[in-house]
């Protein structure tokens, strides 16, 4: 009834949100006897075509993950150029975004960031912070164990002041005490250049998360792989922990075990 093979909604499962894994650029680059950072600038277009692939299927939330915090390992030109080209394209892209209703959000530990970055992320947030058509959400700086680490000390310091009690403590008292606490967890989890692993992001949240991983470098993404995430993530079969679609079921689309 629901499988990848066919017979499902016109619509398939709901899609609020879709988080990327942009990877590849580095690739991308060298297999045209380019540096690195040349694929990192051709992945600026990319995450323009990716907004627009979520503009298209009215997707409310796209998270892209843009400097994890181990990238730091990488060597300081790459890293430099990444942080400039971040800024610009920041400063650059406000206005378009502001013209299309996107608001622009930032996740990760931003205290590290030179001056110069963390000003052009506060104007953007400003300056877009009235936008409802769509959150984009730049993970920068960002990782899940940083996340969990930050959430874990600020839960102990709320227990030690006897704020919160540890015995109340729930999975609601986690998630509101991530960078995430604004957001629904990811529908659609996309990583690219035909790497399996996560690599430290969003690892709370993609807890359900559908994933689609494809060979397609991050320079190369384009709306039509964007469509084809979307297309099998409507096909799936969302569980839950449960023993059928969830969504299905309510539309009265299965049929009675
Ligand atoms: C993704 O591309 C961009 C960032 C991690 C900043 P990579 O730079 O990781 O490209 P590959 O994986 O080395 O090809
Ligand atoms: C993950 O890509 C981080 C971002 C896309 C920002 P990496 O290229 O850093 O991941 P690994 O090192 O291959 O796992
Ligand atoms: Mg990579």
């Amino acid at each position: 009834m629901n499988n990848e093979a066919g017979n499902t909604t016109a619509q398939g499962n709901p899609l609020k949100h879709v988080a990327i894994i942009m990877d590849g650029n580095g690739r991308w680059a060298r297999a045209r006897g380019e540096a690195r950072l040349y694929g990192h600038m051709q992945g600026v277009e990319s995450v323009r075509r990716a907004i627009r692939g979520a503009m298209a299927h009215r997707v409310e939330y796209l998270t892209l993950y843009a400097f994890s915090t181990e990238n730091w390992r990488r060597p300081q030109t790459e890293i430099d150029g990444l942080m400039e080209l971040l800024a610009d394209s920041t400063v650059r892209e406000v206005p378009e975004l502001k013209a299309q209703g996107v608001r622009l959000q930032f996740i990760g530990d931003l205290s590290a960031l030179s001056a110069t970055v963390r000003e052009s992320i506060a104007a953007a947030e400003r300056e877009t912070r009235e936008n409802n058509r769509l959150t984009l959400i730049i993970a920068l700086n960002y990782s899940s164990r940083w996340e969990i680490t930050c959430m874990t000390r600020e839960l102990a310091r709320k227990a030690v002041h006897g704020t919160i009690s540890p015995d109340e403590i729930t999975a609601g008292t986690v998630e509101n005490h991530l960078v995430t606490a604004p957001y629904p967890d990811p529908d659609l989890l996309i990583r690219t250049s035909g790497e399996y692993r996560l690599s430290n992001f969003l690892l709370w949240q993609a807890a359900y998360s559908e994933f689609y991983f494809t060979e397609v470098l991050w320079p190369d993404f384009d709306e039509a792989e964007f469509d084809r995430a979307v297309a099998a993530y409507r096909l799936r079969d969302r569980r839950f922990g449960g023993v059928k679609n969830l969504y299905r079921e309510k539309a009265g689309e299965c049929p009675p075990e």
